[in-house]
């Protein structure tokens, strides 16, 4: 069973002796709660697959304190990575650079590597006081949902030996993934932070290009078309009101913006709504519902993030 403790200085020091065993502890980022191990340390990295039961072609993204460490993860900082860095971090955008060649794959990472410093206190302390850079996916079972408290990883994840309970996530949707390997920062996974925040900063972002016919195509490894799933079967509807109830199986919850009625009513406003998302398909897994209805969110690009968990949820 998992242990959950304060992020004090006597829950830091239990954290740090785990990872510098080669093991693994969950702890809060602004964005998601994720599951740290040490980035070059095989045994503990192989661990975060096996407590995830995650595939092991999808790669993982280093948490390190301050740009300095991640400038140490390659050998190609470029001007454009620097800049971004120093907009948005610490903050919720995920780097894809090229790997240094003396440092080995993380995970499935052919000659890439992911890299951010969170804004959290907590990572941050954590961090500084390993002083390792940390391997670190969402601390959820593989294709479940992401967590956004101590609880929530838990029950996801019973056999995490420490969480260090930071409280609730304030993002509460995971980092945006930007691919900065080419001329054109290329988009690999929509998230919290905005595209018209990226523009502003680079302006042409590539988008990921849209699914193909045979399946997907998979601009980002880890976005596989069923992921950020709760157990109950989510199906995207214009308006739940007009669905067709029978032959669903019961019971029936709905997921609606304000407005509307419905079991959970989530904010208009796309950062509150995604704030508060996965804590809400939490509540409606944890009820046993079998069926979500969830309203359509607009198709605005403020909405980007948003739209894609939970086209994935329902796929
Ligand atoms: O907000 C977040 O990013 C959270 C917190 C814990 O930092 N982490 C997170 O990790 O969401 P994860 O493993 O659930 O998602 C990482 C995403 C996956 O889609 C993965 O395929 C992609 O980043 N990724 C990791 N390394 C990559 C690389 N070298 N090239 C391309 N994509 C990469
Ligand atoms: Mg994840």
């Amino acid at each position: 069973m998992s242990v959950v403790v304060a992020p004090d200085a006597e829950g830091l020091r239990r954290a740090v002796e785990i990872l510098r065993a080669d093991s693994v502890v969950a702890f809060p980022t602004e964005t998601v709660y994720g599951l740290g191990a040490h980035a070059f340390s095989e045994r503990a990295v192989a661990e975060i697959y096996r407590l995830k039961n995650r595939p092991t072609w999808n790669p993982l993204i280093v948490h390190v304190a301050d740009v300095a460490a991640a400038r140490e993860l390659t050998d190609e900082w470029s001007g454009r990575a620097d800049e971004l860095a120093a907009r948005f971090w610490p903050g919720p955008l995920t780097l894809v650079v090229r790997r240094a060649a003396r440092l080995p794959g993380i995970g499935a990472a052919n000659d890439t590597v992911a890299v951010r410093v969170p804004a959290h206190p907590v990572a941050l302390d954590l961090l500084r006081a390993s002083g390792l850079p940390l391997a670190a996916p969402s601390a959820n079972r593989s294709e479940g949902i992401s967590p956004t408290t101590a609880g929530h990883v838990v029950r996801s994840l019973p056999d995490v030996p420490l969480v260090l309970d930071g409280g609730t996530c304030s993002w509460g949707i995971e980092s945006t993934v930007l691919d900065v390997t080419g001329d054109v920062p290329r988009l690999l996974r929509p998230g919290a932070l905005g595209l018209r925040m990226l523009r502003d900063a680079c302006g042409t972002i590539a988008l990921p290009e849209s699914e193909t016919a045979d399946g997907v195509a998979r601009p980002s490894p880890g976005m596989s078309r069923r992921h950020y799933a709760p157990r109950a079967r989510a199906i995207l509807c214009k308006d739940v009101r007009d669905v067709d109830r029978s032959g669903l199986a019961e019971p029936i919850a709905t997921l609606v913006y304000e407005g509307s009625d419905g079991t959970e009513v989530l904010s208009a406003d796309p950062r509150e709504y995604a704030a508060d998302l996965y804590a809400a398909l939490h509540r409606l897994d944890d009820a046993g519902v079998a069926t979500i209805l969830v309203q359509e969110p607009p198709q605005t690009e403020d909405w980007l993030a948003v739209r894609d968990r939970l086209s994935r949820a329902a796929a």
